[in-house]
């Protein structure tokens, strides 16, 4: 979970965000509105109370309009979102279903199978070379 913001530093920008900053800000919102239907989501499986699940249940249900109103925001801010949601949106029905509209894709992704990288594989090389 992030850190609070300080409340006494709020609106002491000293100028505007652009609105490529802007989209990357609220990028960062829709990763906290991700964060909190989770919390809330095991809040609810945690509990056998009733009334607290239907209050966090509400409470839930709001932050899910809020993920989808900041991702609709980011798109307004950023065209390339738009695109990319285009495009995976296209490609997603190939993709469950095991094939690719775009074989140049599919050959990076198959190139990156078996060969031992992961996300955390270059963690500890010497950075020097
Ligand atoms: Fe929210």
């Amino acid at each position: 979970m992030g850190e609070l913001a300080d409340p006494f530093k709020i609106g002491l920008v000293p100028r505007k965000l652009t609105d490529e900053e802007l989209a990357r800000a609220v990028r960062m919102d829709v990763a906290a509105e991700i964060e909190a239907v989770n919390l809330y989501e095991a809040h609810i499986a945690a509990t056998d109370n009733e009334m607290a699940k239907r209050v966090i249940g509400h409470i839930l249900q709001e932050e899910r309009e809020h993920l989808i109103e900041f991702l609709e925001l980011a798109k307004q801010l950023d065209p390339r979102q738009v695109e990319a949601e285009i495009e995976a949106k296209a490609q997603f029905p190939l993709v469950a279903a095991g094939q690719s509209e775009n074989p140049a894709a599919e050959a990076r992704s198959e190139g990156t199978r078996g060969s031992g990288l992961t996300v955390g594989s270059l963690i500890g090389e010497d950075q020097a070379t």
